[in-house]
């Protein structure tokens, strides 16, 4: 029978690298089968005691760290954090120096490539793809959870280009993942690894998106979800979507950093896998977003990168993942990543603007984009380093900035929710400050699905989205006014041929294309 495409290019593949490293050392390849560049035993296992131990093999290309005492643990409490410090963990990859895979970055590429005509599970995915720079979940194909997530388009913004004052606008659109956010592709990786843990049970806290992810993934791993989000402060969709997909859901009286605050204290109770984006498997899969964009840009940075900054655990991603690419030599240099925030949920704005990055002071959010309704965000660190290592930018935007950001985005025929619509908000700002430059090329990361909120839709084109006008001169003003240029309220008519044709008549007049 004639093998499959993956199964000969990996042959392929393995007698290029035994010649590269005969050339290089003048000795042979060790066998692949014996050090695969991902070869890591990191096992986490419930404990009985709140905790999880990590078995790590000493020989291995990943290891966990902790991202303020720089210790490397044998084990993590069961909310992820450092056992020594309690701050955040993150894996790194010391094995990679090592590897002759990762001295050659074009037969990476292609390899990654290549894998988009496969018929194979993990190639149809666009996480699973990138599997190489990601930390090696053992046994891996009796325990992966795939919905063939990533593969997301990257489309061009020509009218709200136009809007921001720049040439070059794209979208990476997250919402076109299976459920709809950018939060799948850290889901498939951080499930699967809850799967091969043996956890009966995952939760989160979230406002919407995770626990809609998670809920699915869980569902497909034939494990029991546990959602814990704000009551009445997210979305019907996404709440819909855990409810479909079979997740104990509570909706508890308290905000966002409420919930994870619960959650944390259950995990060190019972056995129950954590999937917010302290944990460090999430962040592996997210940043294949990052590395999916530089090869729909021909591995050519954009200038500029703009994420919305809710917990912070994507933009933190996103620039790992930069940074990853750019010590393996996979890009040439780095796109500033800027990190934007809505007026009334900017912890991190301030804690960059206001305290020069020495400290975050939580606050109670309140923000229409409920998704980053977030007071509190646990990768703030995490999130500082990566502007720091880019050069990017922090901005807020208001609610009005927001809205009609989102209707522009409407309008170029993608749509978002209103957090990812912080990006283009967020880029005016830049434009205007000087920060981004005309010519220069920018890419929007866009977090969610149009469908997630129509609520905050249907209310902006009826004109109730907001109660009050703002005050004449103010830069809200001569949003809302160029705002009201994009609602387009649905008009309730007779039923008759000549009612709709006069309506026809006066939208054609009215028309600026
Ligand atoms: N955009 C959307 C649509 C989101 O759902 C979120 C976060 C963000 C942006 C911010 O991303 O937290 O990584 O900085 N949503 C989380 C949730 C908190 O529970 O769904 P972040």
């Amino acid at each position: 029978m004639r093998k499959n495409l993956t199964a000969e290019y990996a042959e392929k593949y393995a007698e290029d690298a035994e010649e590269f490293e005969k050339k290089k050392t003048g000795k042979p390849l060790r066998p692949l089968s014996a050090v695969r560049p991902y070869d890591v035993l990191i096992s986490l296992r419930w404990s009985g005691k709140g905790e999880v131990s990590i078995a790590q093999n000493t020989e291995t290309a990943a290891k966990l760290r902790c991202i303020a005492c720089g210790a490397t643990p044998v084990s993590a409490s069961q909310d992820f954090r450092c056992t020594a410090c309690g701050d955040l963990l993150e894996f790194f990859f010391p094995g990679w120096a090592l590897d002759p895979l990762f001295s050659d970055p074009t037969s990476l590429k292609s390899l990654w490539l290549n894998r988009r005509t496969s018929r194979h599970a993990l190639d149809q995915s666009g996480v699973w793809r990138f599997r190489e720079l990601l930390p090696h979940i053992p046994n891996l194909e009796a325990h992966v959870i795939t919905l063939r997530e990533g593969n997301t388009p990257l489309y061009r913004l020509p009218r709200c280009a136009r809007a921001a004052g720049v040439e070059n606008l794209y979208a990476k659109h997250q919402g076109m993942n299976p459920t709809a956010s950018f939060k799948d592709t850290g889901m498939t990786f951080a499930a699967s690894s809850a799967h091969q843990s043996g956890f009966r049970w995952v939760a989160c806290a979230s406002t919407g998106n995770t626990s809609a992810s998670m809920a699915a993934y869980a569902a497909r791993g034939n494990m029991h979800s546990l959602v814990l989000i704000p009551d009445g402060k997210i979305s019907w969709g996404k709440l819909s979507q855990s409810l479909d997909y079979g997740a104990l859901t509570c909706q508890l009286r308290t905000d966002f950093d409420g919930c994870v605050q619960i959650l944390n204290d259950l995990v060190r109770q019972k056995p129950v896998y954590l999937l917010n984006s302290v944990n460090p498997y999430r962040i592996e899969g997210q940043k294949t977003a990052a590395i999916e964009l530089m090869e729909q840009l021909a591995w050519e940075p954009p200038d500029h990168i703009i994420v919305p900054g809710g917990n912070l655990g994507n933009s933190s991603a996103i620039g790992k993942a930069l940074v990853e690419m750019r010590e393996l030599k996979l890009i040439s240099r780095l796109p500033r990543l800027s990190i934007i925030q809505a007026h009334g949920a900017n912890p991190f704005y301030r804690c960059v603007r206001e305290f020069g990055g020495k400290k975050l002071e939580p606050m109670t959010a309140d923000t229409l984009a409920t998704a980053i309704r977030i007071g509190n965000p646990a990768s703030w660190k995490k999130a500082l380093r990566v502007l720091q290592a880019t050069g990017g930018e922090v901005e807020e935007v208001t609610e009005i900035e927001i809205a009609a950001a989102k209707a522009e985005i409407g309008a170029d025929g993608i749509g978002c929710e209103p957090a990812s619509a912080v990006t283009l908000a967020g880029l005016k700002k830049l434009r205007r400050s000087g920060f981004v430059k005309p010519a220069e090329a920018v890419v929007l990361i866009l977090t969610g699905h149009a469908l997630k909120d129509p609520d905050f839709t249907i209310k902006f084109h009826r004109g109730d989205l907001f109660a009050d006008t703002p005050v004449p001169g103010t830069p809200d003003a001569t949003e809302a006014a160029q705002a009201k240029n994009l609602q387009r309220a649905p008009v309730v008519l007779d039923a008759n041929l000549g009612s709709v044709i006069a309506a026809l008549d006066a939208a054609e007049r009215s028309s600026s294309r």
